[in-house]
């Protein structure tokens, strides 16, 4: 495997850094189909970022958060070796030996009184922000939460996404204290965060999407793509940089593209095909809707001659298809389309199939 470089993003960083420069006053929403490389420009801006600024960086995928104490020791990087009950000269120490920061550091004894405490929440949002307070003299925190969605159904003394947005608020509106950027691949959960009414004039969104051509055309020369690879890369992959980087790094390029399409093809058939075969039902608006194959190919249809469609409204069939990570949804532009190039001609397969 060949090392890849960052590539581009310059607008997106452009847009980071003009947030950054301001006052922190609002929530910053990153969102965009999978893949499509938030992660990574997070990681880079984190890189770049200038003097004066602290990131903590905590990324939830993976994670198994069940509940408040696996969500605790996600959120605190616990500091064995420091026993302090002053806020104050810890978040100046440890602000000294500086690296990137996986979680706002907290002293042993700090974090299991807050363990221990029946009110967790309120005790552990009070510390972060006594820690901001205190290293903003020198320093401004810039918090970063990664695939947030993770905990969205998470229920303990009421939903604790809420608490969290409330706590949010507090941190950027009022406080003016600290940045926060919070990142999600799902699609669901931002239309959700999109039309909730505590967070409304409260946050911004920043889609962080595939390349557009002229971008992923720059990347493949940087590795001497011919032009009809390029025209190739594209056809398949679009600009989905995962997909891209997977063909710098193999020989036989058309074989490859036209083998990850049949895989996708497959996939999709089969998530698809099993309506034919059980009566499937998802939650929706916490009642429970049948969805049916005919609905869900009359839904895909829309996709045979375009590559997005303006929408409505997200009804059980759209949130079957997004769930299953085969559409996406961009609320701030009322746009529904294929997660991923290579979902679009998947699709179209399927329809053709079918005629
Ligand atoms: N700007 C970029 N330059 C080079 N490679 C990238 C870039 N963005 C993403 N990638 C590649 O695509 C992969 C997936 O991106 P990632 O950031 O994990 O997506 P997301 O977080 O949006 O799901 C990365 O591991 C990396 O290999
Ligand atoms: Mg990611």
């Amino acid at each position: 495997m060949k090392r890849i470089e960052f590539h581009d993003r310059e607008q997106e960083m452009k847009e980071f850094m003009d947030i950054l420069n301001s006052e922190p006053s609002l929530i910053t929403f990153v969102y965009g189909p999978i893949n499509s490389g938030k992660t990574a420009l997070i990681s880079h801006l984190i890189e770049q970022l200038p003097e004066g600024y602290t990131p903590f960086y905590i990324n939830l995928r993976g994670r198994f958060v069940t509940g408040y104490e696996d969500f605790l020791n996600v959120l605190f990087e616990i500091d064995e070796s420091g026993v302090t009950n002053n806020v104050g000269e810890y978040a100046t120490s440890i602000l000294k030996d500086l690296k990137i920061l996986s979680g706002i550091p907290i002293p042993i004894n700090l974090f299991e009184q807050i363990f221990d405490k029946k009110n967790k929440s309120k005790d552990m949002f009070r510390y972060i922000e006594r820690f901001f307070v205190e290293m903003s003299a020198k320093r401004v925190p810039v918090m970063i939460i990664d695939e947030l969605q993770v905990i969205g159904d998470m229920k303990i003394d009421g939903v604790l996404i809420y608490k969290l947005f409330n706590f949010f608020v507090r941190l950027t509106k009022e406080l003016h204290l600290a940045h926060v950027f919070v990142i999600t691949s799902d699609s669901l959960f931002i239309e959700q965060v999109y039309s909730e009414a505590v967070l409304s004039g409260r946050c911004r969104y920043l889609l962080v999407d595939d390349f557009d051509r002229e971008t992923a055309a720059a990347f493949l020369e940087k590795h001497d793509f011919t032009a009809d690879e390029k025209r190739m890369a594209w056809e398949y992959c679009g600009g989905k940089p995962v997909c891209l980087v997977e063909l710098i790094n193999y020989e036989k390029r058309e074989e490859k593209l036209r083998e990850v399409l049949r895989i996708r093809r497959g996939q999709i058939d089969q998530r698809i095909g099993i309506l034919k075969d059980v009566r499937k039902k998802i939650l929706f608006e916490e009642e429970e809707v049948e969805i049916t194959y005919d609905n869900v190919m009359k839904t895909l249809k829309r996709f045979s001659e375009n590559d997005s469609y303006e929408y409505v409204r997200i009804t059980p069939d759209l949130t079957y298809l997004i769930k299953e990570n085969i559409l996406f949804a961009d609320p701030a532009n009322g746009i529904i389309k294929p997660q991923s190039r290579l979902d679009l001609l998947a699709i179209r397969e399927i329809l053709r199939r079918g005629e």
